[in-house]
């Protein structure tokens, strides 16, 4: 046993002191089960002894039973943790590993080669130092490794170890290393990576990972192992500017108003003036409190509440910085965005941005280009696929308080939400804000939709009417259209087929165009709604999303969502355009309720039935709706 387990077994205490001082490099292994990456992280262990001799003789027993390495240790085993990895020989998630040497503590996350899996590749290098990329002596630089370069640059790795595998079997040739670390300095170089330390090894045989190899005698550089031991990699975190989200705001009693978090990066001390974002409002450290008492300062990686000398609004979500040097706000960014859903990521669909604090509801406005990352080149995109990256402008329905990723990892970066499954469906980094984030301001007028309302006797609302092609949304609209016209009121129609012909001519029946048409729909609708008109608008709208969407863009009840509910078979016998034949016959493509979805209202403020009911019966039971709900109030805007 290790001299570790001799320590943990004599003197606890003496062992956890120990641990508790030394430095902590986290790094990444990147490259595929054939470069022997598992072979080399199991080599890691076992050499320096931290394997506990449990595992160490169910690792015997199997290298013998399924190993590929005869009666040697296979150790590749140590590490394909999950039973689909051994029988399908491939490494499929990240699998976290903790170990620690007399110098150093070590996480290594174990990420998979295979191509598909770029984002646990992503998930795993976000949070490390150092990245070690794997390559087989015999095959040199690969795609592999320049698509594990591009998402470790991008990831803000500085540190990359070329980790030149099976020297064995190219006879610890100098030549071959030289070849491949000039090709890979140069590739390397237009990523940005600065650090690059080539070290031949065969892990395997054990070659210069623990102790220099006699077989490569020419070589004159580091150990594996003592290069991670010895690595300096500054601590951006603690060296940058002060930073701390707050995670919630502390008040206990009237008399203490404390504002707390992890400090994310540099260093807070008591008396230092410092700014609150996004409202740029300042003040002066009163005290830092923890758990075990006051502080004189705190750096990166503390969990602090902070107290002021003033009163000032601070809200969870907000960032307390240092007044010299503070982040910058916006709403509106250009970033990368690596896609990890299964689910398209749709240029103007809302999803949820999540920052280092705060959580937003936001819209990629545009995606600009999406990057290969095997070959490097930009293609135009008009939507994401799983494990693609894109740069993208997004805009926030708020400012935020940010730092560029390049800057800041934890005040840079930010992961997306679905609004409706709540699952992370992408990780992103912020590169800039857009100019026109901080140069356009909402203009006030004097005369407002209030004042407008008024004026036409009624309540503004949009009735948004959804459902298959030939439902009867316009025929209902229309109807209600004459009755609300005939009784004084002001009325607009914004109907599928029309608007198509102008406003939304450019628009095709993908599910991004789709998204992009309801998103105009709804602004227009909005702009309506501040005119002080009862807006119906008639749009298949298959998608619950984008309904939502224009739900939050105006005020609670301005939103009537009318599910206009008539079975596809019904529909399909109306089929007063003769789509529905055409469909049938394969002659339109993307077709609603064919080979495109509709996603019904789960809680629509209306139901009708036209299968069962007249559409004149239908509008009678939307005019009552209005008339229930004060939307024809003569008074105007619903009040008394
Ligand atoms: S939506 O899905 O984006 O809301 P919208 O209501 O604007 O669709 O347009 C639907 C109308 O376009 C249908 O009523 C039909 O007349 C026509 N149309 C033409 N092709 C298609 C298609 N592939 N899918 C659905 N509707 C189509």
């Amino acid at each position: 046993m290790s001299h570790q387990s001799d320590l943990i077994a004599e003197d606890i205490g003496a062992y956890l002191k120990a641990q508790e001082d030394k430095s902590m490099l986290r790094f990444i292994t990147c490259g595929s089960v054939d470069d022997g990456k598992s072979t080399l992280i199991g080599r890691l262990l076992y050499d320096s002894k931290l394997i506990f001799e449990d595992q160490l003789s169910a690792l015997e027993a199997d290298s013998k039973k399924v190993g590929t390495q005869g009666q040697d240790i296979d150790f590749a085993l140590l590490v394909d943790g999950l039973a689909a990895e051994r029988e399908q020989g491939i490494t499929i998630d990240v699998a976290y590993r903790f170990f620690s040497t007399d110098k150093r503590k070590f996480i290594v996350a174990d990420t998979p080669g295979h191509e598909q899996y770029t984002r646990n590749m992503a998930t795993g290098a976000s949070t490390a130092d150092l990245a070690i990329l794997l390559i087989d002596a015999r095959k040199g630089v690969l795609t592999q490794t320049r698509r594990h370069s591009f998402i470790v640059s991008l990831l803000g790795i500085k540190h990359v170890v070329l980790a030149v595998n099976k020297m064995d079997l190219v006879d610890y040739s100098q030549a071959v290393l030289a070849d491949i670390e000039i090709e890979y300095r140069a590739f390397a170089k237009n990523l940005g990576i600065e650090n690059i330390m080539s070290i031949p090894i065969s892990a395997l045989k054990g070659d210069n990972i623990l102790t220099p190899s006699e077989n490569t005698s020419w070589y004159e550089g580091p150990t594996l192992m003592h290069y991670l031991e010895t690595v300096q990699v500054d601590d951006d975190r603690a060296a940058g500017p002060f930073r701390m989200p707050v995670q919630w705001v502390n008040r206990p009693n009237l008399d203490f108003r404390g504002f707390s978090g992890t400090v994310s990066s540099g260093t807070v001390r008591v008396g230092d003036p410092v700014k609150a974002l996004p409202n740029a409002q300042e003040s002066t450290v009163k005290s830092i409190v923890t758990y075990d008492g006051e502080l004189d300062e705190a750096v990166a990686g503390e969990a602090v509440t902070i107290t002021l000398e003033d009163e000032i609004d601070i809200s969870r979500g907000d960032v307390i910085a240092g007044k010299i040097n503070p982040p910058e706000v916006a709403d509106q960014f250009e970033a990368k965005i690596i896609w990890m859903s299964d689910e398209a990521m749709l240029p103007g669909r809302p999803y949820l941005i999540k920052t280092a604090a705060k959580t937003v509801p936001g819209v990629v406005t545009d995606l600009k280009y999406k990057v290969n990352v095997n070959t490097l080149e930009h293609t135009a995109a008009k939507t994401l696929d799983l494990n693609e990256i894109g740069i993208c402008n997004i805009s926030l329905d708020s400012r935020i308080a940010f730092d560029p990723y390049k800057e800041s990892r934890e005040t840079g970066a930010f992961i997306v939400i679905d609004r409706l499954t709540n699952n992370t469906v992408g990780a992103g980094m912020i590169d800039f804000a857009l100019r026109r984030s901080s140069n356009i301001h909402w203009q006030a007028l004097d005369v407002n939709k209030d004042a407008r309302a008024e004026m036409k006797h009624q309540r503004p609302a949009i009735l948004w009417f959804t459902g298959f092609s030939g439902s009867g949304k316009s025929t209902i609209a229309n109807i209600i259209e004459k009755r609300l016209f005939a009784r004084g009121r002001h009325t607009y129609v914004l109907d599928g087929d029309n608007v198509r012909h102008g406003l939304n001519r450019d628009l095709g029946f993908t599910d991004q165009d789709r998204v992009e048409n309801i998103r105009r729909v709804g602004e227009v609708s909005k702009l309506m709604v501040d005119a002080g008109l009862v807006v119906m608008t008639s749009f298949i709208s298959p998608f619950r999303s984008e309904r939502e969407m224009v739900r939050r863009l105006v005020e609670t009840g301005e939103f009537i969502e009318v599910f206009v509910d008539t079975p596809i078979e019904v529909c399909a016998t109306r089929d007063p355009k003769g789509l529905y034949k055409k469909a049938k016959a394969g002659e339109i493509k993307n077709f609603t309720g064919y080979d495109s979805p509709y996603e019904a209202p789960v809680n629509p403020e209306i139901h009708v039935e036209t299968a069962k009911f007249s559409a004149e019966e239908c509008a009678d039971q939307i005019v009552s709706y209005l008339e229930e709900n004060g939307y024809l109030n003569a008074n105007g805007n619903g009040k008394k």
